[in-house]
């Protein structure tokens, strides 16, 4: 440094003993500095020179910036002297001495003390390298860049104060210069604060604005802390949401890392990150890690926040076949997106599933998909499902989600059954109600068609007979509306459905541009235990044939149709028919594509039958009873005849003689 004993008698100061830095006096004062040596521009600074009684005047000496002054200060005690900067500035840093004169031409001077001013330059980083988490015994290496300087001062904080000056290289890549300084080994036992500074080097007491505190991390063995994200470790982009951690109650500190950036820390046994607008560089894995006066905790659990929204492109999620799922049965859902995602994942609502995949190429669909399939499902699955798509090297950065879908879980108790007043087959604009009804005490009940994801939920209504019945009303119907409903009850405090009540068809009749002809072979009026066809055609090409009885409660009966030149036709054959199918039937046409949309009904056709079965069994013995007469008759007169026929022999050989 350039403080020199030529610098001081310059100024006229007749210096008792050889150089001020000489060790050893007897009455060298004592110089520090208040409050620290290390401070931010415009601190108030004291300077606090200690000497002897028989000191006459004190006097402070710097190199500064450019020039050596001198203040001299007023005696409060004849032992010490008191020098104030109220606002120090750049040009105060420097090295700094303090020489008290005994008496003329005799003065004593302290050791040379160093203030650095900082705050004159933007913050350098610092990182430990590879990883501000450490062990017992490690060595560290810490570096500290800027893109402004190549010179860096290291500081230790703490009881066990210390820093170093570093020389730097430079980093063509990152047109950064950076220095390493290699720390350790490291104990448990303390703790290890550092931050950096920049300097220009030939203003070397002035520097930047100091870096962020660099803690080291310790795993240690105390009661770790809990580490929570609310509202949840999956939180869409632009949200907000803070990041805790909860020490036990001796905790001095609490730090919350980031994997690969800096640490947030606070005082006490809590630790918050608030993050107002959530964004890509938040996403990624964090540990929080407490201090207390007994040492290290161990460290927390890793939270793993993830940040949706990060690709506008949402997938579908769909169950197959049904959101509705038999317990203890396997659960399979369908994740596709148009996008290339590398990776899907489908995530239930309450946290308590998640589960990823890689995604396949469909090429005859040109799509991404994955098949999630979970197998015994239970209760515990019921609830809502969402999935999303991310590539696989930045797994915590999602694509905006899937619709959501709710799954329902059906069980073993007693199916309800399904009901309708209106009959299965409706024209357009008819009003539907379905009915679902159960002898089971059910709370609620549910109605479910087969194939789409709504699962619409009543309260269930005791009846007089002491069923438990829910109307779901359709309102007036459309093609819509045609299609397989299924129903199943709950009971309030149960999220597990019954078994489900048989399938009941509805269908939508004047939906296909056909009307159909019904016929009766061989005769609309025929015999019981006769054989009986109805014929149903249609010039225009139908798949199947749909053959309704007015009035029936059981589901019309469906027949594939045989294509024949003109059209296409089947035959309804019941053979030894009863009174009971007597009454009107009606035909319509279905193709494969809607099995629920119809035709136009057929013109109705009477068909009656016109005794019953029992009737039937009674002539049958009848007809067998005399047909036994009758035979039994034959025979008597066969035997008459013979007698007669041989009593008559003799005679009529009595008159040849
Ligand atoms: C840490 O560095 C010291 C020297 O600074 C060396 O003696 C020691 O072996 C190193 N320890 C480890 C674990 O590398
Ligand atoms: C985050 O914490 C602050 C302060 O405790 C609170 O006001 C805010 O509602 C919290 N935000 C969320 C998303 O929990
Ligand atoms: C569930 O899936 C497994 C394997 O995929 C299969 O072995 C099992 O038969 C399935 N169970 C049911 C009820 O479908
Ligand atoms: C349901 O509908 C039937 C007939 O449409 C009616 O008799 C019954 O009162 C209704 N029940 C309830 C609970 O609404
Ligand atoms: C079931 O819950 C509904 C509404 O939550 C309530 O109106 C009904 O009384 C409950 N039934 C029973 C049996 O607790
Ligand atoms: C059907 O049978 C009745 C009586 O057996 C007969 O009178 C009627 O003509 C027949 N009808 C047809 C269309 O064959």
């Amino acid at each position: 440094m350039t403080f020199t004993f030529t610098a001081l008698l310059c100024l006229g100061l007749a210096l008792g003993l050889g150089t001020p830095v000489l060790a050893g006096s007897l009455h060298k004062p004592v110089l520090r500095v208040q409050p620290d040596s290390v401070v931010p521009e415009k601190t108030a600074v004291t300077f606090l020179c200690e000497g002897t009684n028989r000191a006459i005047q004190y006097f402070l000496y710097t190199d500064g910036d450019t020039h050596l002054t001198q203040r001299k200060a007023t005696l409060n005690a004849k032992n010490k002297a008191e020098f104030v900067i109220s606002k120090v500035s750049q040009n105060d840093a420097g090295r700094y001495q303090c020489c008290s004169q005994i008496s003329e031409g005799r003065a004593e001077c302290s050791d040379s003390l160093v203030l650095a001013v900082t705050g004159a330059y933007s913050k350098p980083f610092l990182l430990g390298q590879p990883s501000p988490v450490v062990t017992e015994g490690m060595n560290v290496t810490l570096q500290c860049a800027s893109s402004q300087h190549y010179k860096f001062v290291l500081t230790k904080e703490g009881p066990q104060k210390h820093s170093w000056t570093l020389s730097s290289q430079y980093n063509h890549y990152t047109g950064q210069y950076y220095a390493l300084h290699s720390v350790g080994p490291v104990t448990s036992s303390q703790r290890w604060t550092y931050r950096c500074y920049s300097f220009d080097s030939y203003r070397p007491m002035v520097w930047s604005e100091p870096s962020e505190p660099l803690e080291l991390l310790f795993s240690g063995s105390l009661h770790k802390p809990t580490l929570r994200a609310e509202p949840g470790p999956v939180i869409a982009s632009g949200r907000s949401m803070n990041i805790s951690c909860q020490g036990t109650l001796d905790a001095e500190m609490c730090f919350l890392h980031k994997e690969g950036t800096q640490t947030t820390n606070e005082l006490g046994n809590k630790c918050t990150r608030s993050i107002p607008s959530v964004a890509q560089q938040h996403a990624g894995q964090y540990r929080c890690y407490c201090y207390s006066s007994a040492g290290w905790s161990e460290r927390s659990d890793t939270l793993e926040l993830v940040v949706t929204g990060m690709y506008n492109d949402n997938p579908f999620l769909t169950a197959l076949p049904s959101p509705v799922v038999t317990s203890g049965g396997n659960m399979t859902l369908q994740c596709v997106s148009r996008y290339g995602y590398d990776k899907f994942v489908l995530t239930k609502e309450d946290e308590k599933f998640s589960s990823s995949l890689d995604s396949q190429y469909i090429y005859k669909k040109g799509h991404h998909q994955a098949t999630f399939s979970v197998g015994s499902v239970t209760p515990v699955h019921s609830g809502t499902f969402r999935c999303y798509g991310y590539l696989k090297n930045t797994p915590q950065l999602w694509s905006v989600p899937s619709d959501a879908l709710k799954i329902h879980i059906s069980g073993l108790s007693k199916k309800p059954s399904l009901q309708t007043q209106q009959g299965h087959i409706l024209d357009p604009g008819k009003s539907l109600t379905l009915q679902c009804c159960s002898d089971i005490n059910y709370d609620r009940f549910a109605l479910y068609k087969v194939g789409g994801t709504d699962f619409t939920q009543h309260h269930g209504q005791r009846t007089q007979a002491g069923l438990s019945v829910a109307n779901f009303t359709l309102g007036s119907v459309s093609r819509t509306t045609g299609g397989q409903y299924r129903c199943y009850g709950a009971h309030n405090l149960s999220s597990e459905w019954s078994a489900s009540s048989d399938p009941l068809d509805i269908l939508i009749s004047g939906e296909i541009p056909a009307t159909p002809s019904l016929s009766v072979r061989p005769n609309s009026t025929v015999q019981s235990g006769d054989d009986v066809t109805l014929l149903c055609q249609s010039t225009y090409t139908v798949d199947t044939f749909i053959l309704s009885k007015e009035g029936a409660a059981h589901q019309p009966q469906r027949m594939k149709s045989k294509s024949q030149d003109w059209g296409s036709q089947a035959e309804f054959s019941m053979s030894a028919v009863t009174s009971a199918l007597s009454g009107t039937y009606r035909c319509y046409g279905s193709r494969d594509s809607s099995p629920y949309l119809l035709s136009h009904a057929s013109a109705p056709v009477e068909l009656s039958v016109s005794a019953t079965a029992s009737e039937n069994q009674d002539h049958t013995v009848e007809n067998l009873i005399r047909m036994g007469i009758a035979i039994l008759v034959l025979i008597v007169l066969g035997i008459l005849v013979l007698e007669a026929w041989s009593s008559q022999k003799p005679s009529h050989h009595v008159p040849e003689i």
